[in-house]
């Protein structure tokens, strides 16, 4: 609607003129402005519209490169956001800053992509506040950037903004604003709050912001039909809590038609979203004794405060102090005169906000600490080591695992591994402060000086590898007795250090223990090719935990699961299997090599349990496929392998779960009827298509699913659509090979009738499977149905599109509920992916970037939906809101 565009136009994001370079005097204190991929030698400047410092990035980060938007971008957004930080490595980047406990912040990160790589290709990606998902951002359509922003109180002095790679853009930012706020302001009962909007009432164009904003809040004019304005010159007193600034206080609205209400309504997104409303108030008329200006506050269903007269000159702020929901028809506020009252209601700003609840817990803040003492001690550059150690889980640090106890509790690190790490220098005191550390492994370094006693002291250790260095001294007693108690002390490999025997002439134990070592060596050697042979005569075994021999230890315990505790956990054995489903309890479905369970490991998370059915043959070379597959992958499109267990003919895979089941069912409305709208089902599609894409062009070599239906198709909680069941994955062939020969596997209906006549391989397969989960989405028809006239759905649409009988195609869940364009666009998609010939069918990354212009035509539309089913003076779209305006030339 109209109001919608006036809003954009108003949108600069630079100030111009007016409220400009001002005084300098009024504090940046805690200010945090930093202008992301500036060079050093550039840094800091003052900005030219309000004199704020910005420095550079680059002491905050320690990864990324530095870009620059394009020419011409440069010239209509100025230098702020004209350069930038991009991240072609790793998958969570994070930025470390200092700030201080406790504080509310308003927290703004503006992102332009500004064709800086030259590719004309807009990233999309998930921005993280510490340890939980804060927004995606989607540049695509979005030339003009974005910025979103956000209230937040920090946990502890160190606040991470981390920028998590989902698919294959390269995730970016431009700028990152902190500004420390008033602690007695924008309190919530729980969550952050999201800008939604933040307006005066004015029929000017100027933002306001810093110098005349203290908090360097930015408030946009607003102003609408029914309004009439009124402004003063007189000054306002201001020093109410929320200081809004006196230049936004200037100006009120109030309604045209003096016996009508004040009307603002707005739709917040999500439509239930819970919301913080903040109404600042002044009166700027000068009131005679006979004249009275009262009215009620009332935001329907929610909030109701009756008699309400601004002070005179002097700023009030009405807020709801908790949390409240708009109904369907989305927030509607009425200011209406009360009886009483000779003049029309006013108001004068209003700010809207979302809440975003963030539950994810941070590693335990001493732990935080030590690690990254450790890391800048070391100098350790591994690309994994940023943002918070032990979460979230898919992003936990590699070379180190944590103890979850549950949801609510700071995960503790309990194993570290730095062998091969080029470590140099001595072992350093920090490492006492991992207070619940079991294992510790320093092997295969350059460590020099002695073994220093402290980690005696260390109550949990169980295990010390300090093999393959250049330790010096002798072994302190304090650690021999550790030992005694169980601890394994691994040393070899250090040619000065002073054995026992050479250092401890007085000990009786001395001529014993090396026999005992020994002879315990020996015993794990024999121990262990025994193994490997019973493994070998079964089966190739899956061989992720190489065990390795030579351990010094009191000759109690030397065995394989002692150095296997040091990879990752993620082999099980049966008996926890057993545990975690509490004895396959409850199951959740059946596939065709077993049965599923739902599970629950490390106390917390959710698992789903694969459970192999012994009586398939094939089902052994399915399941070493699909782990070896899944510990090489990683997408947030693909369902991640939480674990396995391999004990004999006891097979288990062991998922992340995802609460929502699959695509199938949700097409067959069996959880909860019909419910998936026409956008759900383009979300899901692109979400499995950038799985698939990943698969195709993100992995090296590339990978062919081979069975891609819907019943493959996995929801989590979020409704993201996950690709599961990787049991006939194929890596297929690099080189000048276009194609693998295989016999013909996959679901029929499903399968491509090239492969099924060739047995041709290719990711053209995939695709043809993909197209008919496409032709399912959008027509919810059985593939095979032999009383149809076409029997196979590719050939019954054909037909229909032929016979131009093309209404009765799609869904009729769908109500007619969609955009008819992005609708046949689908179709079109579906219709290409399965075309007979492998050669007319595009490539993933075709249909995932279609599929997404289909995605924003069905969002525009139920944009402009909302924008006439509300009867609103004043509307707003989160999108517009954020997006990001050039500043006039
Ligand atoms: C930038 O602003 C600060 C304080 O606002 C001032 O002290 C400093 O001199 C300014 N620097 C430049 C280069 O203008
Ligand atoms: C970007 O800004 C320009 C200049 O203000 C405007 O003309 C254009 O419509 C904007 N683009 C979008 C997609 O909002
Ligand atoms: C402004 O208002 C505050 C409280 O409402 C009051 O304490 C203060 O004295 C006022 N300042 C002026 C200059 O009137
Ligand atoms: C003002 O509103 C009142 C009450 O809704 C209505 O009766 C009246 O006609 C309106 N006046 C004008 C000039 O529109
Ligand atoms: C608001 O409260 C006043 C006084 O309590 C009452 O008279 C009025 O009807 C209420 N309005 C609504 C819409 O609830
Ligand atoms: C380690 O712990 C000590 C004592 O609690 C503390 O003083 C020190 O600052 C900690 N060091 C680091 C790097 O966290
Ligand atoms: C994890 O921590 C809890 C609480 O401190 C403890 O009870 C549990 O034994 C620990 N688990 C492991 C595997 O260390
Ligand atoms: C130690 O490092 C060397 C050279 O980098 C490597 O070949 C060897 O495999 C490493 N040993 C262990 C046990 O990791
Ligand atoms: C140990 O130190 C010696 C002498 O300082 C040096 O020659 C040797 O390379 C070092 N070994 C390792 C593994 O760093």
């Amino acid at each position: 609607m109209k109001v919608r565009d006036n809003m954009k136009s108003h949108l600069l994001l630079a100030i111009i003129g007016t409220f400009g370079v001002m005084i300098g005097a009024q504090t940046q204190e805690g200010f945090i402005s930093l202008d992301c991929g500036l060079p050093l030698d550039e840094s800091p400047y003052n900005n030219s519209f309000n004199g704020l410092t910005f420095t550079s990035d680059s002491n905050f980060i320690q990864t990324g490169k530095n870009g620059k938007v394009d020419k011409d971008v440069f010239d209509r957004f100025g230098k702020q956001y004209g350069t930038m930080r991009y991240f072609p490595d790793g998958k969570r980047n994070c930025y470390s800053l200092d700030v201080k406990r406790g504080t509310n912040y308003d927290i703004v990160v503006s992102f332009l992509y500004g064709n800086y790589d030259g590719r004309n290709l807009e990233p999309s990606f998930d921005l993280y506040l510490g340890t939980n998902k804060w927004a995606r951002i989607d540049l695509g359509s979005r030339p003009n950037g974005t910025r979103h922003e956000i209230i937040h109180k920090t946990k502890s002095n160190s606040l991470d903004i981390c920028l998590v790679k989902t698919g294959t853009t390269l995730p970016m930012i431009s700028a990152i604003e902190i500004r420390p706020l008033g602690n007695d302001i924008y309190l919530t009962k729980s969550g952050s709050l999201a800008l939604f909007f933040r307006d005066y009432f004015s029929t000017s164009v100027e933002e306001i912001r810093y110098a005349d904003d203290i908090y360097d809040r930015v408030w946009y004019p607003f102003f609408d039909s029914p309004y009439k304005q009124i402004t003063t010159n007189l000054d306002i007193n201001n020093s109410d809590t929320y200081k809004v600034p006196k230049t936004a206080l200037m100006s009120a609205a109030t309604p045209k038609n003096a016996s009508e209400p004040l009307l603002i309504t707005w739709t917040p997104k999500p439509s239930n979203a819970e919301v913080y409303l903040y109404m600042h108030f002044a009166e700027i008329e000068a009131l005679e004794a006979t004249q009275k200006r009262e009215f009620d506050v009332i935001l329907k269903g929610n909030f109701n405060h009756s008699g309400f007269s601004p002070p005179k000159l002097e700023l009030y702020t009405l807020y709801t102090a908790e949390a409240v929901q708009c109904d369907s028809e989305g927030c509607n506020l009425q200011l209406v005169k009360t009886p009483k009252s000779t003049l029309p209601p006013l108001i004068n700003a209003i700010e809207v906000y979302t809440v975003i609840e963030f539950p994810q817990v941070e590693t335990s803040q001493s732990d935080v600490a030590a690690i990254k003492n450790i890391k800048a001690t070391y100098q350790l550059s591994k690309i994994s080591w940023q943002g918070d150690p032990c979460l979230p889980l898919d992003f936990s640090w590699e070379n180190l695992r944590c103890n979850y106890t549950d949801a609510s509790t700071p995960p503790r690190i309990t194993s570290l591994d730095l062998s091969n790490s080029g470590l140099t220098g001595s072992i350093t005191q920090t490492l006492q402060n991992l207070t619940q550390l079991q294992e510790l492994d320093l092997s295969n370094n350059s460590l020099t000086g002695s073994i220093p006693t402290f980690l005696a002291n260390m109550k949990s250790l169980s295990l010390i590898n300090l093999i393959g260095n250049n330790l010096t001294g002798s072994i302190p007693q304090a650690l021999l007795d550790r030992r005694k108690e169980g601890l394994v002390l691994k040393l070899e490999g250090n040619p000065d250090l002073c054995t026992l025997s050479s250092c401890k002439p007085k000990e009786k134990t001395k001529f014993l223990l090396p026999v005992i070592a020994s002879a315990a060596s020996l015993l794990v050697v024999v121990v262990v090719v025994a193994l490997i042979f019973v493994f070998r005569k079964k089966k190739v075994p899956l061989d992720l935990n190489t065990p390795t021999s030579m351990t010094i230890t009191d000759g109690r315990q030397a065995s394989q699961s002692e150095s296997s505790i040091l990879s990752k956990k993620i082999r099980f054995t049966y008996t926890e299997v057993q545990e975690m489903t509490n004895n396959f309890e409850k199951a959740l479905g059946e596939g065709g090599f077993g049965v599923v369970y739902h599970g629950c490991v490390n106390g917390n998370q959710q698992v789903a349990v694969k459970l192999l059915s012994q009586s398939s043959s094939q089902g052994y070379k399915h399941f070493k496929a699909e782990v070896e597959l899944l510990m090489r992958v990683h997408h947030i499109n693909l369902v991640s392998l939480v674990g396995y267990c391999d004990e004999g003919k006891d097979l288990a895979l062991i998922y992340e779960y995802m609460p929502n089941g699959d695509l199938k069912q949700h097409l067959s409305g069996k959880p909860g009827g019909f419910n998936l709208s026409w956008e759900n089902r383009l979300k899901i599609a692109v979400d499995a298509a950038l799985g698939l894409e990943y698969l195709h062009t993100g992995c090296k070599p590339p990978i062919v699913h081979r069975d891609i239906k819907s019943t493959n198709i996995l929801l989590d909680q979020n409704f993201q659509a996950k690709l599961a069941d990787f049991g006939l994955s194929r890596s297929f062939p690099t080189g000048n090979e276009t194609h693998v020969s295989t016999v013909v596997a996959g679901t029929p209906g499903y399968l491509d009738p090239e492969y099924y006549q060739t047995n041709w391989l290719t990711e053209k397969s995939d695709i043809y499977s993909f197209g008919i989960v496409l032709l399912e989405l959008i027509t919810n028809c059985p593939i095979i149905q032999p009383s149809r006239e076409k029997p196979h759905l590719v050939d019954w649409i054909s037909f229909m599109i032929t016979n131009g009988d093309i209404t009765n195609i799609v869904d009729p869940h769908l109500h007619q509920n969609y955009d008819i364009g992005s609708v046949w666009k689908a179709i079109e998609i579906a219709m290409s992916c399965v075309s007979p010939s492998s050669a007319g069918r595009p490539n993933m990354s075709r249909v995932a970037n279609d599929l997404k212009e289909c995605l924003i035509a069905e969002e525009s539309r139920i944009g402009e939906r909302q924008d006439m089913e509300s009867k609103s003076s004043m509307n707003y779209s989160r999108d517009s809101y954020t997006e990001m305006s050039p500043k006039a030339r």
